[in-house]
């Protein structure tokens, strides 16, 4: 994230005296990714915020995946996965995964733990709901819509908003771990990193922290996912006691409402979509639009091969032309793998004809490597969708003895 911003106070000139009113030095502290060759921030805390006083491992449950195999197009119903008590960080509920990223679904109605992600940023969708992401950089407001942005290793937690002590609607969001950088497509990028003018959105549409937190609290447990796995750290000092910070790398928010679609005369490809990037993967926005508008012209889409990559595509508003009879609903989540040619639901694309517009949304991230499935996926699947292009019947075969239909 590119764009200089300053919040709290910063000393005039980095790396120099700057005291609290006890006379004390604050601690500076520069995150910087890429070692120190990218962008970065400077961080004054009022502690030290290297004081650790233990450390043990945190026992997650297994992330394990299975591969996808037969190799399927696969329905996942994320609104029958158990939503009672989780948190935003360990009620995470493993969908898919490569070695580029982890998608997990959560439903989260309380505070989660202080945490942070040292393997990579984390891209987070909020489907529904509302509450507050508290970062050392400072407190995001966050709602339906909106994707947060949170960069390697900053320390946050995810506090659903609550009426009378009681969450009033919980978080429902979809959890985009990389393993490495996400950030604009390159291409809507200036040289110094300036939106273009032919970007769906720009700088005006991201929404940084603008109120500092500072809580007075000793011996504050914070998780810390690491390429080994998670360790509980417990530091001296809470971590939100930054008095301010400036730099170019900060968490952030973008709210799909804010990305102006590209439309055409003929059938626009996927790639206009296009939101974010990541190692591995992109995610695309599909929001309301007008459509092509060639007088022969074929809304719905064409039956199409990824032929380098795995299709992802969570459906979280409006209503979905080209997948009717397919039983998809809100929060449905579909998998088309590379390997398999997909394409409308039959009859939609007849439908489609003379439709001049569409009112949905949803979220896509196309993967370069195999997506495997996680148990989440396993336990909300809709095991009929293979067969919805074909009628709803799947034909078991007998051959040597084996199940191959
Ligand atoms: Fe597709």
């Amino acid at each position: 994230m590119p764009y200089y911003r300053k919040l709290g106070d910063v000393p005039r000139k980095r790396h120099t005296q700057f005291r609290r009113p006890d006379g004390g030095l604050f601690a500076e502290e520069l995150m910087g990714i890429e070692g120190f060759s990218n962008d970065s921030a400077l961080l004054y805390h009022r502690h030290l915020p290297t004081a650790i006083v233990a450390a043990e491992v945190h026992q997650e449950p297994s992330r394990t995946t299975r591969p996808n195999l037969p190799l399927l197009p696969r329905h996942l119903l994320t609104h029958k996965l158990d939503a009672d008590g989780a948190d935003a960080v360990t009620g995470r509920q493993l969908l898919l995964a490569n070695p580029d990223v982890t998608l997990s679904y959560v439903v989260a109605t309380r505070p989660s733990p202080l945490y942070r992600n040292a393997v990579g940023d984390e891209l987070v969708y909020v489907e529904s709901g509302t509450g507050v992401v508290e970062t050392v950089f400072g407190a995001l407001d966050v709602a339906a819509g909106d994707y947060v942005s949170i960069p390697t290793s900053t320390t946050h937690r995810w506090v659903p908003a609550t009426e009378g002590g009681v969450s009033s609607a919980p978080l429902r969001l979809l959890v985009m771990e990389a393993g490495g950088h996400v950030g604009p497509p390159r291409r809507y990028l200036s040289g110094r990193g300036q939106f273009l003018e032919h970007s769906p959105y720009c700088e005006r549409d991201l929404r940084a922290p603008e109120l500092l937190l500072t809580v007075d609290e000793e011996q504050v447990d914070v998780l810390v996912r690491h390429r080994q796995g998670v360790t509980r750290y417990t530091y001296a000092n809470h971590p939100f006691d930054v008095v301010g910070w400036d730099g170019c790398l900060y968490p952030s928010v973008f709210s799909i409402r804010d990305f102006e679609p590209i439309t055409g005369r003929l059938h626009q490809p996927p790639p206009v979509h296009q939101t974010f990037e990541g190692p591995g993967f992109v995610v695309c926005s599909f929001v309301p639009r007008l459509f092509d508008y060639h007088p022969l012209s074929i809304p719905a889409p064409y039956n199409h091969s990824n032929v380098d990559s795995d299709e992802m595509i969570f459906y979280v508003g409006g209503d979905f032309m080209s997948r009717k009879g397919a039983g998809i609903e809100m929060g449905s989540i579909t998998l088309h793998p590379s390997g398999f040619t997909h394409g409308p639901q039959p009859g939609s694309v007849e439908a489609s004809i003379g439709a001049q517009r569409t009112e949905e949304y949803a979220v896509m991230v196309d993967t370069f490597r195999p997506l495997e499935l996680g148990s989440a996926a396993t336990a909300c699947e809709d095991a009929s969708y293979p067969w919805s292009w074909s009628g709803g019947a799947r034909v078991a075969r007998e051959i040597d003895g084996s199940d191959v239909g």
